[in-house]
């Protein structure tokens, strides 16, 4: 029998129906409930909301559970590469090999950006933010395929593969290119030999009379990184796609509005604040303890960054792989003794061991452990997001499309409850006080 919940309201009794997933979790499914009870439902921060159906990740925060398309994340994190992963959740199913063949074509093919688009690097300050020039470029990158970005999903969905391919091959090289702007270099090319982890580096640290060959661990752990990032359900950057994509707008500037929305320290920007607090507590002397001692004081701006999650309850499962990448790339690079992770050791034993971080159970997220291998691979720091980016790009690209190929979606548009002023009468200027 289906399940039903009632809401009472003065008295009144209202059948609301239950939802299940695939995964035996439930919802109270309260779309008609403005129209029948004229109520609407408060919850700040989206915490108990379903904002959406999706097919392409289940996660299960209280077990530390996380899958793309079903498969288990260490599983693929074992055997599979980013972009068979990508292909895997733009597409959702794993590819043959002429279909992964073909994809990685069209990546090869669209590695190169237009010469035109060039120059619109030049137009930024020096000192410009990598993310911000990505949002930007992204978003720009849509006019130079007018066709691909027609904001009609009907005909933005027939040009799907090859637009998914534009973007998870360009991000890559936007992303290149604005590190090099932002430091006055030349841009190095793409190559059609190398494949994609090995060409972003390429183009982030050749010169052009010394190619950087990047040794296999440094390539793996940046395959890693990026494939565990690839995509986590509903968060704060892919709802703000989806939100955008509701509109009807293409996916170019869908997923532009997605990096906008990662850049914040509360998400994307955790793995660089995470460094910037190792840092501070290094500088101060400190070996962790003082600012252990402070996060527990429960004030927003000294939080223990790259520790607790809204979704894990648990050990973030993609903290644990990357922890294991992490000492491996560093054994190549012979990095032996780094103060930072020496503090970072600290802070993660005493956290697992303090009552204020159990009880609240916040754990080490996946952001800990990444910004440190960032550091290790020579990534600077302000480049953590933009690498975060180029990660979930699939995870935002599939999303976009759930929106978009859905015949009963509607424009999101959540409520409020109004707490402001009840109407008043216009002041006049020199009657104000
Ligand atoms: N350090 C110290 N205390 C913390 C931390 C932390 N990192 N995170 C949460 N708390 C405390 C809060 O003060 C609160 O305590 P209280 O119950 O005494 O008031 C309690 O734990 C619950 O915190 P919320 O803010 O309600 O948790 P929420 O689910 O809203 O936030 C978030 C999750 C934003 C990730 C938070 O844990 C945080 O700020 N962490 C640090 C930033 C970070 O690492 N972000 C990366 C997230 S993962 C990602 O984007 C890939």
């Amino acid at each position: 029998m289906n399940e039903t919940a009632t809401l009472t309201l003065n008295n009144k009794a209202y059948p609301l129906s239950v939802i299940v997933g695939t995964e035996s979790e439930k919802a109270v499914d309260i779309r008609n409930l403005r129209n029948d009870t004229g109520y609407v439902t408060y919850d700040e921060g989206f915490g108990n909301t379903g904002s959406c159906q999706s097919a392409v990740t289940f996660i299960d925060g209280e077990a530390g559970i996380l899958r793309y398309r079903g498969y288990p994340i260490e599983q693929l994190a074992e055997h599979s590469s980013f972009i068979e992963t990508a292909y895997l959740i733009i597409n959702g199913e794993l590819p043959t090999s002429p279909q992964r063949k073909r994809f990685s074509q069209l990546l090869t093919e669209n590695s190169p950006i237009h010469s035109s688009m060039e120059h619109l690097f030049e137009g930024f300050p020096s000192d410009a933010h990598p993310m911000a020039i990505l949002s930007a470029m992204l978003n720009s990158l849509g006019s130079y395929y007018p066709h691909l970005a027609t904001n009609d999903h009907q005909r933005d969905l027939e040009t799907y593969e090859a637009t998914s391919a534009v973007i998870i091959s360009k991000v890559r090289t936007i992303a290149a290119y604005s590190y090099r702007a932002s430091r006055g270099l030349p841009y190095i090319h793409p190559r059609r030999d190398l494949p994609y982890c090995e060409n972003f580096l390429h183009m982030m640290f050749s010169t052009p009379y010394e190619p950087y060959i990047a040794l296999p661990e440094v390539a793996q752990a940046l395959n890693l990184f990026l494939l565990l990032h690839a995509d986590h359900e509903q968060n704060c950057s892919t709802s703000t796609v989806r939100m955008v994509a509701s509109s009807g707008a293409n996916l170019f500037a869908s997923t532009a509005a997605g990096v906008c929305a990662l850049w914040g320290p509360l998400h994307g920007g955790a793995n660089m604040a995470v460094i910037e607090m190792l840092k501070s507590i290094h500088a101060e002397g400190d070996d962790g303890t003082k600012f252990i001692e402070q996060a527990k004081l429960g004030k927003a701006d000294k939080r223990l960054m790259g520790f607790g999650h809204r979704v894990y309850k648990h050990y973030d499962p993609r903290a644990k792989i990357i922890k294991e990448s992490f000492y491996s790339a560093l054994a190549s690079l012979g990095i032996k003794d780094d103060p930072l992770l020496n503090i970072a050791m600290r802070l993660e034993e005493a956290a697992l061991r303090d009552d204020y971080f159990l009880a609240r159970k916040l754990y080490p997220n996946v952001d800990f452990y990444s910004g440190l291998i960032m550091r290790a691979i020579g990534i600077p720091e302000n480049m953590f997001t933009v690498m975060f980016a180029i990660g979930r790009m699939p995870g935002w690209i599939a999303n976009w499309k759930e929106v978009a190929a859905n015949p009963k979606g509607r424009i999101y548009r959540p409520c409020q409850i109004y707490v402001g002023a009840n109407l008043r009468d216009y002041v006049p200027p020199h009657r104000r006080k």
